[in-house]
């Protein structure tokens, strides 16, 4: 799916914008502070209901208004149908999400209607960084294709911090840990199920990728599912029994679970540089959205924050015609026209320059 129209009013610093959005590239550049981000920033609120980069939706309001609005018209190739999709967020906290007028009650509801991918200088936190980053990523693409997928995992979130709540309590009711310990049993092996069923699947899409990218090496990703291997979660839970009581936590579980990626059978971050271990979450990315294509016949929208900062020209270009060759609609900023130079000789796409926080077709 893709963006046809976005309208946004007071993200940041941009006051008013509105932008006729090209199906495949929308190339943004502008100088430092000109408000680059902040439209990423617009269409990623719309997607997901939340700020990439503040954990506090009021610093995302325009200091001198007291709400946000971001509106677009998404069209469906699939269905041939275009949806007004909507959000708006007030300085006192209220927020309202809708999909041709009807309201949306959740984050989950509003990411079914508009799938986005991003990346920016922190995505590289995907291979560094702690397991969470990764099952956030491996959840995206579960959720994505396993409708069910989110309700279970509320589920699961609920009886485990019921548990953790039953750990902390001092004199333990054995009744109800052993209530809570039994529902959290299948909710483990189910969210595992799922979630290895789908990474064996991602992995069959990494390989293309990986091997337009060249150079990378051979990529595999071992799941780590949260407790040891082979072992069944129920035994676990009684053999943890006194140190969750101890530590007042579940201390093995789906919630514990990670990836490991390896490129050549060595961990990715020992393996590769800097600039080739950012191509490469460049490429889980897009293996990603090749795989809930696969899976769901759409194709997800790409938020590409300061692309040239991040690769070289070659590594852009690669990136670039693989989302073409998806047929991906992206967003990509950067500060220079001319680093887009190559991209756009024989592109289909549009270019818009952002100046103090005015967008104009540039
Ligand atoms: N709540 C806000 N209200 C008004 N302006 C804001 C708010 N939050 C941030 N800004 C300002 O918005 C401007 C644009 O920021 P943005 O991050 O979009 O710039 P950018 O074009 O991506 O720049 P860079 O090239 O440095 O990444 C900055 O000057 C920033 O200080
Ligand atoms: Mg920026």
């Amino acid at each position: 799916m893709f963006l046809t129209k976005l309208d946004v009013l007071k993200v940041r610093n941009l006051e008013s914008v509105g932008i006729s959005c090209h199906p495949k590239a929308n190339i943004i550049y502008g100088a430092n502070g000109s408000g680059k981000t902040s439209l990423l920033e617009a269409i990623f609120l719309l997607g997901r209901g939340r700020s990439f980069k503040h954990r506090d939706l009021r610093l995302v309001v325009n200091k001198q208004s007291d709400q946000l609005v971001v509106s677009a018209k998404v069209f469906r190739p699939a269905s041939e149908t275009t949806h007004q999709l909507g959000v708006m967020r007030t300085a006192k906290g209220d927020f309202e999400a809708r999909c041709d007028g009807k309201s949306l009650q959740s984050a989950a509801e509003l990411a079914l209607e508009l799938p986005i991918q991003l990346v920016d200088a922190h995505s590289f936190s995907l291979l560094e960084g702690g397991p969470l980053q990764r099952r956030q990523f491996l959840d995206w693409g579960v959720f994505h294709v396993e409708h069910g997928y989110s309700d279970l995992w509320r589920r699961f979130q609920k009886v485990l911090k019921q548990r953790n709540q039953l750990l902390r309590h001092g004199r333990i009711d054995e009744d109800s840990l052993r209530i809570w310990t039994a529902e959290l049993i299948p909710l483990n092996e189910q969210i595992t199920e799922y979630r290895k069923q789908y990474l064996s699947q991602l992995e069959q899409h990494i390989v293309p990728v990986v091997e337009r990218f060249g150079g990378l090496g051979v990529v595999s990703l071992e799941y780590s599912q949260g407790w040891s291997e082979g072992a069944k979660i129920a035994e676990i839970f009684d053999g943890d029994r006194e140190r969750d009581l101890a530590t007042g936590t579940t201390s093995h579980g789906a919630h514990r679970a990670d990836i490991r990626v390896f490129v050549d059978g060595m961990a990715a971050a020992d393996r590769l540089s800097r600039g080739q271990s950012k191509l490469l979450v460049y490429a889980l990315k897009l293996a990603q959205a090749s795989q809930y294509q696969a899976a769901t016949g759409q194709s997800c929208v790409f938020l590409l924050d300061d692309l040239p900062a991040e690769l070289d020209a070659d590594n852009r270009n690669d990136v670039v015609s693989y989302l073409d060759s998806l047929g991906c609609q992206y967003f990509v900023t950067g500060v220079d026209k001319q680093d887009f130079n190559a991209a756009l000789e024989g592109m289909d796409g549009q270019l818009f320059h952002v100046e103090q926080g005015v967008v104009s077709n540039g």
